[in-house]
Parts: structure tokens; C-alpha cells; sequence
């Protein structure tokens, strides 16, 4: 007895001693659920930079582990120690993996520390640079007009892509018209889609502004419900509620997260250097060229933050119940 006790309080000394010492000199990794130069990636490192700025001797790192619409890396941080050296960026998939997946291996509210909300990301509408049509209206003709030639790219069974791409589909009920391909993240999608492999990708600003904006892949309209009128490259583009496309509204955001269980005390450091990341005017300019918008709000508090990804769960599953497709 005496024995155990002495092991549970040297635990219990060890683990105040790594908080109070924390992140000493053992690297903090995030893992990003996708492919490396994705979307998801993109904002990791970027924000993996701007925290290493902000916290003395934190050596950020960012890890990919990619697969099943970002479950396997989630899965893989959900298991992790908690002691603050791993650490989860996930976007909108952290509140529809549950709905879209019946056997999950991990729970967003109860696996997790929640750290904070990091941004919010509209998405684009976009096709292979060969595309004929030019114009939204003339992009939806084409697509009834070739029903069952076509294919549509997304990253993965409940990625943001597959999410979007199925709305998009739906709302215009040509669910049949375009054979789904998916792969490990929209990286390698979008390669496929730069080299004209697939024809449609419905994707997050961050990975598409600068391909849009150098003409490797054609845009035809925002998700947002308004058009991005203060974005110099997606301005241009209609929004498709304006399209007709009713009550059409999509947004991804993304937030960052630690095994259940991690150190208040660790926990807290985090939520601070996330705070002064997200206010660091190179962070924000990245960001925000890509058409990204940086929390600014009460979402950037731990409970607030899982607050919104509880409401975002119950939105996301009866959406998902009602047209009673999973990706399983
Ligand atoms: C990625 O990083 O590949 C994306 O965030 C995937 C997605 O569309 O969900």
C-alpha cells in the first residue's frame, strides 16, 4: 500500500513539475489529420510558426498523419499522452466526424482538452483549367448537360470537401451526375485537378486562392452566403445563394485541441500563446490573403470553443440523419 502510494505521488509530482516546466525541451507536435500541403496543413504550420514565436523555447512541430477523412490522426491524438507534446489542428470534421462515421474510435467531447478556435474558412467552387464553361451559370449547364461523365474530387469519406461537394450536389439535385473520387487530403486532389485527372473540387480558400489567382484551376463561386466582396482574388466571385442555390451557407473553421486530461496548467499556456498567435499581424496576413478569417471572438475560450463544436454536432447530425448517408 505504502508502495503504491509513493508511485501515485511521485506521478503526481512529475506531472506538476512538466507543467510548471512546460514545453522544456521535448518538441510540441501537432498532428494534422490530412496530407502535408492541404488546407488543414496549411493553417498548422502557419500557426505552428506564430505560437513558436510566442512561447519561449516551444519548439512547434507539425506531423501528418492522413487517412479516413482525418479520423486516423484524431484517433492517433486521442490516444496520445496527455501532456501538452501533442496536440490536434481539425477543422468542421471535428464535430461531423461523429455523425458521418457509426463506429469512431474516439469522442470529440469527452477525448479531448479543447484549446481554442483558430479560424473560419469559406470554400470554392472550382475545376480543372480545361473546364469549358466561364461562368457559374454556364458551368451548371455543362454538368446536367454531361450527366455520368464527370467526376468530383474530394480528400476523404467526411472531409470538408466530401461535405461540401455532396451539399453542392444535392441542393442542385444532380447527385448522379458526377462520379466521386477521393483521396488522402486535397493536396493530392488538387494536383489531380491542376493536371485535369478530375474535373470538380469544392475546396477551402486556403488551399485554392493562390491556384485561382494563377489560373492552374478555374473558380466559379464562393460558399459563403454573401460574396467575399473585401477579398482581392475571390471577390470575383458569385456566392452560390446568389446562384439560386437557397439557404446555401458553408463555412469551415478549424480549432486545436490536446489529449483528455492534459495539465490545467498546460492547457492554459496553450490557450495563451494561441491567443497572442492569433493576434500576430504576420499570422493574420497569411490568413487572411487565403481568404481565411481569424477568430476574433469568444470561440477563442476553451469552453466556448466546445460549446460551438457541441451545437455544430447536433446541426451536423440531424442534416446527416435526414439524407441518411454515412461514410462507413
Ligand atoms: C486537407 O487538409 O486536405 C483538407 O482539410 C481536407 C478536407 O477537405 O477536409
Amino acid at each position: 500500500m505504502k508502495q503504491w502510494m509513493a508511485l501515485a505521488l511521485s506521478a503526481a509530482f512529475a506531472l506538476s513539475a512538466n507543467a510548471q516546466n512546460f514545453p522544456g525541451s521535448k518538441p510540441v507536435t501537432i498532428v494534422v489529420p490530412f496530407t502535408a500541403g492541404g488546407p488543414t496543413d496549411r493553417v498548422a504550420r502557419d500557426l505552428a510558426e506564430a505560437m513558436r514565436k510566442h512561447l519561449p523555447g516551444g519548439n512547434f512541430v507539425v506531423e501528418n498523419a492522413a487517412g479516413a477523412g482525418g479520423t486516423i490522426g484524431t484517433a492517433k491524438v486521442a490516444k496520445a499522452a496527455p501532456d501538452g507534446h501533442t496536440l490536434l489542428v481539425f477543422h468542421i470534421g471535428m464535430a461531423a466526424t461523429p455523425a458521418l462515421y457509426r463506429k469512431l474510435n474516439y469522442k470529440p467531447l469527452e477525448d479531448f482538452e479543447f484549446l481554442g478556435m483558430i479560424n473560419d474558412v469559406p470554400m470554392t467552387l472550382i475545376a480543372k483549367p480545361q473546364m469549358e464553361a466561364n461562368t457559374y451559370r454556364d458551368f451548371e449547364n455543362y454538368i446536367r448537360a454531361n450527366a455520368g461523365k464527370l467526376n468530383i474530387a474530394h480528400a476523404g469519406l467526411g472531409s470538408a470537401s466530401h461535405i461540401c461537394g455532396l451539399l453542392w450536389q444535392s441542393t442542385l439535385q444532380t447527385k448522379d451526375a458526377m462520379t466521386t473520387i477521393p483521396f488522402g487530403g486535397t493536396a493530392p486532389a488538387m494536383t489531380a485537378l491542376m493536371g485535369g485527372q478530375v474535373d470538380v473540387m469544392c475546396d477551402q480558400t486556403t488551399n485554392t486562392t493562390t491556384q485561382i489567382e494563377s489560373g492552374r484551376v478555374k473558380a466559379f463561386a464562393v460558399t459563403t452566403a454573401k460574396p467575399l466582396a473585401n477579398h482581392p482574388v475571390l471577390k470575383h466571385y458569385p456566392s452560390l445563394q446568389e446562384m439560386g442555390l437557397k439557404n446555401f451557407n458553408l463555412t469551415i473553421w478549424h480549432g486545436l485541441y490536446a489529449p483528455k486530461g492534459t495539465p490545467a496548467a498546460i492547457t492554459k499556456t496553450l490557450n495563451d500563446t494561441l491567443k497572442k498567435a492569433l493576434k500576430d499581424p504576420e499570422f493574420i496576413k497569411k490568413q487572411e490573403g487565403l481568404g481565411a478569417l481569424i477568430v476574433n471572438d469568444k470561440r477563442v475560450e476553451p469552453e466556448e470553443h466546445k460549446k460551438f463544436v457541441a451545437a455544430e454536432m447536433q446541426k451536423i447530425k440531424a442534416a446527416v440523419d435526414a439524407g441518411g448517408k454515412y461514410a462507413d
